[in-house]
C-alpha cells in the first residue's frame, strides 16, 4: 500500500512539475509569437470585448445584432437623431447617434475607408493611441460622449496598438457620419469629458 501510494504521489509530483513546464513553454511561445499577426487577431479580441460595436456598428435587426456587411462603419444614414429632453440622455434604436447635455453626437466610421473613415480625420497609430490618452481627436476638437475614452485609456499602448492594427484590416466602408452638433454651452456629462 505504501509503495502504491508513493508511487501515486510521484505520478502526481511529474503531473504538476509538467503542468508547470507546459504552461510556460505556452507563454514563452505567445511571448514570442509577437508580429503583425498576433496584433491584430488581439485588437479583433478587444474589439469584441470592449463594446466598440455597441456603438460604432450598424445593427441588422431590432435585437440589435451587428450588421456584419458594414460592421464600425459608424452611424448610417437611416438611423435618425434621437429626441431630446432637458436632464435626460436618449439614443437611437442601434446605439449610433445620441443626444445628451452635450449635444448631438454621431458614432463615427472606424473602418479604413480613405474618404470617410479613420484616414479621412488624419488617424495614424500615433494619434489614435493620443485620442484615447488625451481626449483629442487629431484635430485638436474634444471627445464627446459617450465615447467612453477614458475608461479605455487604461489599456496599454500596446493594446490600442492592437485594436489599431485590427482596425487597418477591416473592410472599408465608404459612409459619411455627419458632423455632431455640440450643446452651446458646456455642461457636466457622464463620460468623457474632464
Ligand atoms: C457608448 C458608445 C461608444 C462606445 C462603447 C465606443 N464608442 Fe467610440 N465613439 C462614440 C461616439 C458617439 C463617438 C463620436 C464622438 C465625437 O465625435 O466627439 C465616438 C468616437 C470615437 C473615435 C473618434 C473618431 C473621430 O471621428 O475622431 C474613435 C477613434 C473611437 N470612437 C473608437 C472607439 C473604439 C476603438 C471603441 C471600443 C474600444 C469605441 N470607440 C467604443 C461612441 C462609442
Amino acid at each position: 500500500m505504501k509503495t502504491w501510494l508513493g508511487s501515486s504521489w510521484a505520478v502526481c509530483a511529474l503531473a504538476i512539475v509538467l503542468g508547470i513546464f507546459i504552461s510556460m513553454s505556452q507563454s514563452a511561445g505567445q511571448a514570442t509569437k509577437g508580429g503583425a499577426a498576433s496584433a491584430v487577431e488581439r485588437g479583433k479580441y478587444l474589439v469584441g470585448i470592449t463594446g466598440c460595436h455597441d456603438c460604432h456598428s450598424p445593427k441588422k435587426d431590432a435585437a440589435g445584432h451587428v450588421d456584419e456587411t458594414r460592421p464600425l462603419s459608424g452611424r448610417p444614414a437611416t438611423t435618425p437623431a434621437p429626441s431630446t429632453a432637458a436632464g435626460e440622455i436618449h439614443t437611437a434604436l442601434d446605439l449610433t447617434a445620441w443626444t445628451g447635455p452635450w449635444g448631438t453626437t454621431y458614432a463615427s466610421n472606424l473602418t479604413p475607408d480613405t474618404t470617410t473613415g479613420l484616414p479621412a480625420r488624419r488617424y495614424s497609430e500615433a494619434s489614435f493611441v493620443a485620442m484615447f490618452r488625451t481626449g483629442k481627436k487629431p484635430n485638436g476638437v474634444g471627445i464627446l460622449p459617450p465615447m467612453p475614452y477614458e475608461m479605455y485609456a487604461n489599456m496599454t499602448d500596446d493594446d490600442l496598438k492592437a485594436i489599431w492594427a485590427y482596425l487597418q484590416t477591416i473592410k472599408p466602408v465608404r459612409n459619411q457620419v455627419p458632423a455632431n452638433v455640440p450643446a452651446p454651452v458646456a455642461t457636466a456629462a457622464p463620460t468623457g469629458k474632464k
